[in-house]
């Protein structure tokens, strides 16, 4: 049957049904292309993709692995030409290469794993029939694995940031698990190195037990790595090389306007899994940085800058804002729920009608000055779980994308899921975390008193099938919603509403893109915009007004399967091996998104 007709701009399309076809699927409607696929050539000369001929040389100067979050940075007032920063998260090496032998991998399929991490810039030019398609350009650039960062901030130097390699502290080669991302009001890119403990090894092997706790906090256990780079480059060995895991976890900054820029890593946002960080700007004129660390009990974190925003994106406004985010107060959030007693784990309701209450950001540290009992500023900052733990914030049900709506001020948070919610030994339900159990996430809406320590809080969003009785869509009808599961990244189109990515959908459909209307009538009226292929992800949504852009991570990614036998063929077809890829998605009659 026809949808209902919804009033509410940018949200004005006929949703898509729950699928599980290796395509992507979109909107009646729209048309769509791929814009840039795994080892399509970015900088000028690279050579092109060859699957039985890969190499590290060529990877470097190609389009990196299992694109995350993008940004579409327009170089022209029509948006015909635009910068295009996608993050590459993490290498799946057994998707990657034909006859992959995960116990023998080679010297140089370790190393195009290297180059295929990092970030790629690349011109990007909107073609008449709608498409986007790359071109070459001298911002076009490969940041990987081996590019060198400045580590800088109040931890930048510590001796727990030292290598041998590096014994100053404050030069890191390469970038990992950059997860998802922002756009700065200064025209720069944040990304988050996310789940970093996966690389390294032999944990297991260090017996000092402080460093032991420090460790296992970061999830970073176990003797062999699964990808065995450590038999390569002793810097993933902790045993040997033991502060080198240190270096990453932080929210690095890139300059897409200036490729000759060294990338920075800023310590005072803290070191944990940052899922990405995303800033506004106060109305004095300070930056208010939020971040998510995604893991299951992990919290939500706020940096407010000690200095004040100069105005604009020309270089000098770019070198002086970057340094903001270098000195400031970073902040812990605990959630108050106003109905206790009343979150019995199921996701019913409280008698007031909404899971919501306030919340206190609690500072952890500020400059070089520690608020922990116990921890050093640096300590702080390098092993901010920990002192985290120690002030007593409120363990989330996996933050990840954290952003604030340009439109309504609101801030978002996609709280993806949490297994082990009420779990034994684990913390049960409460009014932010409403459910045990919780298989299909939830989302928060913060109204923050920017640079002050109280926020208010409400739940928008209870995920899941709109059958279930413990999903919630903002008071909204449930039988007019898209079912939505485990919501992972966010974004705004011009209108305020918010869209969102799902990340492992544990209903009966492959992942997606969904609009939802946050004001008026129609708030929680979810609409799912596309799904994507089978194993994949959706990530890093860009939308503009007559353009959506999606990355789709990990196509073919099933148990069993492999580059030898793909269990997807997109987005290239035939026999052929799945290759994650950025896809346009525009209105076949070149309209704007979502208006009817
Ligand atoms: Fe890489 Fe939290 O998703
Ligand atoms: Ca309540
Ligand atoms: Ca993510
Ligand atoms: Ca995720």
């Amino acid at each position: 049957s026809a949808p209902a007709r919804n009033p509410v701009p940018g949200t004005e399309f006929p949703p898509v049904a729950p699928n599980t076809r290796d395509a992507v699927v979109v909107a009646d409607g729209y048309q769509q292309g791929v814009v840039i696929r795994w080892g399509d050539p970015v900088v000028e000369g690279a050579p092109e993709f060859d699957p039985a001929h890969q190499s590290a040389a060529a990877q470097e100067e190609q389009f990196g692995y299992n694109n995350d979050f993008a940004e579409l940075i327009a170089l022209d007032r029509t948006g015909a030409e635009s910068l295009l920063v996608c993050n590459h998260e993490y290498t799946s090496e057994e998707h990657m290469f034909l006859g992959y032998d995960e116990n023998n991998p080679t010297e140089e399929q370790v190393k195009i794993a290297w180059a295929a991490h990092g970030l790629s810039v690349v011109k990007v030019e909107r073609q008449a029939d709608g498409s986007l398609k790359p071109a070459p350009s001298r911002y076009n650039r490969r940041i990987t694995l081996t590019t060198p960062f400045e580590l800088r901030g109040p931890a930048a130097g510590s001796d727990l940031l030292k290598t041998s390699a590096d014994p100053t502290g404050t030069t890191v080669l390469g970038t990992q698990n950059n997860c998802s991302g922002s756009l700065t009001p200064w025209g720069t890119i944040l990304s988050g190195e996310e789940n970093i403990n996966q690389y390294f090894a032999h944990a297991d092997a260090v017996t000092d037990p402080v460093a032991r706790e420090r460790l296992d906090r970061y999830g970073v256990t176990g003797m062999a790595s699964t990808r065995k780079w450590e038999r390569f480059d002793e810097r993933w060995d902790v045993a040997r090389e033991p502060n080198e895991v240190n270096r990453f976890g932080w929210i690095v900054e890139i300059d897409p306007h200036d490729p000759t820029s060294t990338p920075v890593k800023h310590t005072a946002l803290g070191r944990f899994k940052h899922e990405g960080a995303a800033v506004t700007i106060a109305d004095d004129g300070r930056v208010v940085a939020y971040s998510g660390d995604d893991e299951r009990f992990d919290y939500l974190y706020k940096f407010v800058s000690h200095g004040k925003v100069k105005r604009g994106t020309s270089a000098l406004a770019r070198r002086h804002n970057t340094s903001l985010l270098d000195d400031g107060t970073l902040h812990v959030a605990k959630f108050t729920g106003n109905s206790p007693g009343e979150i019995d784990g199921t996701g019913k309701l409280p008698a007031d009608g909404e899971f919501d209450g306030v919340g206190e950001w609690i500072p952890l540290a500020s400059g070089k000055e520690s608020f922990v009992p116990g921890f050093t500023a640096e300590e702080v900052y390098v092993f901010t779980r920990l002192a985290a733990d120690a002030v007593g914030a409120t363990k989330m049900d996996r933050p990840e994308d954290v952003q604030p709506n340009p439109v309504n001020g609101k801030v978002y948070c996609a709280l993806t899921n949490n297994s082990n919610r009420g779990s034994a030994g684990n913390a049960g339900a409460d009014e932010a975390n409403p459910r045990v159990g919780n298989k299909h996430g939830h989302v928060l809406e913060i109204d923050d008193d920017t640079t002050g320590t109280r926020f208010g809080w409400t739940l928008l969003l209870v995920c899941g099938d709109p059958d279930d009785p413990s999903t919630y869509f903002g008071g909204f009808d449930k039988s007019r919603v898209s079912p939505i599961s485990c919501p992972d990244n966010v974004a705004f189109d011009r209108h305020g509403n918010l869209w969102l990515t799902t990340d492992g959908n544990a209903l009966d459909s492959h992942d997606g893109l969904f609009a939802v209307p946050v004001e008026g009538p129609e708030r929680g009226h979810v609409k799912q915009f596309l799904t994507v292929p089978t194993g994949a992800e959706a990530c890093g949504p860009v939308v503009r007004d007559k353009l959506v852009t999606v990355s789709v991570q990990h196509p073919g990614e099933v148990d069993g399967a492999s580059a030898d036998e793909p269990a997807s063929h997109w987005p290239d077809g035939g026999t052929s091996q799945p290759r994650p890829s950025v896809v346009a998605i525009w209105r076949a009659d070149g309209g704007e998104i979502g208006r009817g």
